[in-house]
């Protein structure tokens, strides 16, 4: 099977005012210039962006996502979001199970689960993430964690082709470390056999991508790397340069 067009995603997190929309239309600008390449790309805005976001990027290569939602469709759940909201909103993609959602709200394996089966029963792709923490590594169990991870994170009912799988080391996030590629390799190895367990030959075309600290000046080799098929970019996404940095390996 021939690799999975890669995709290149910008999570913005808790960063973006109104007039943030400018980076975003020069991102847009860029990307339909053939900045990305083959990569297809999607920039993930904070909620209070997100149909704005959508309305600019409406009919241009460029997709917009959330970076969380809840579980359930509506409902006495005050300050919270549903996947079908985001979808009425535009967007096309939402990530569930960032480490920051874990870490900050508490996320559980089961929670994300149901997060990422609401995103896709709104027509929308989940972007599931997962990774290890520093001390989970040095303690050499970060393929045990990551495994654990994607075996309660995923059903196997889910479609493969409204799934993408993103390997960011908890350690990696914006610290500027990032694992060596033989790291990388070898937990995206571990990540492609679950979901070619899980989901058979499909499995093959689901997009793993690469987490924590891409930069312009790291992205090719981490790109390189066997089953990376693209990135996660928090910082480096919030500027149209050093996105189109980190897109444009693909070109
Ligand atoms: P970073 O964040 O690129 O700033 O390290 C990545 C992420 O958390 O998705």
């Amino acid at each position: 099977m021939s690799a999975p067009r890669p995709l290149v995603a910008g999570n913005w997190k808790m960063n973006g005012l109104k007039a943030a929309l400018v980076e975003l239309a020069a991102i847009r600008d860029a990307v339909a210039a053939g900045g990305a390449g083959r990569a297809e790309t999607a920039i993930c805005p904070p909620f209070t962006l997100v149909a704005a976001a959508a309305d600019a990027c409406k009919g241009s290569a460029l997709a917009i996502g959330a970076q969380d939602c809840h579980a359930k469709v509506s409902g006495a759940h005050t300050g919270d979001v549903s996947a079908q909201m985001l979808h009425d909103a535009g967007a096309t993609y939402v990530i569930v199970g960032h480490s920051e959602r874990r870490a900050d709200h508490g996320e559980t394996d089961a929670i994300v689960r149901a997060k990422a089966a609401a995103v896709i029963k709104a027509g929308l792709t989940a972007i599931v993430c997962v990774g290890e923490t520093k001390d989970e590594r040095l303690a050499g169990q970060a393929a045990a964690i990551v495994g654990g991870q994607i075996d309660g994170s995923l059903d196997p009912d889910f479609p493969a082709t409204h799934l993408v799988v993103a390997y960011e080391p908890v350690w990696a996030i914006g610290t500027g470390l990032t694992p060596t590629a033989g790291d990388v390799a070898e937990i995206h190895a571990v990540i492609r056999q679950k979901l070619l367990k899980a989901y058979g030959p499909k499995g093959g075309a689901i997009r793993i991508l690469y987490g924590g600290s891409v930069k312009p000046s790291n992205a090719a080799e981490l790109m390189g790397v066997k089953n990376v098929d693209g990135a996660l970019v928090g910082g480096a996404s919030l500027k149209c340069a050093d996105f189109m940095g980190i897109a444009g390996v693909y070109k």
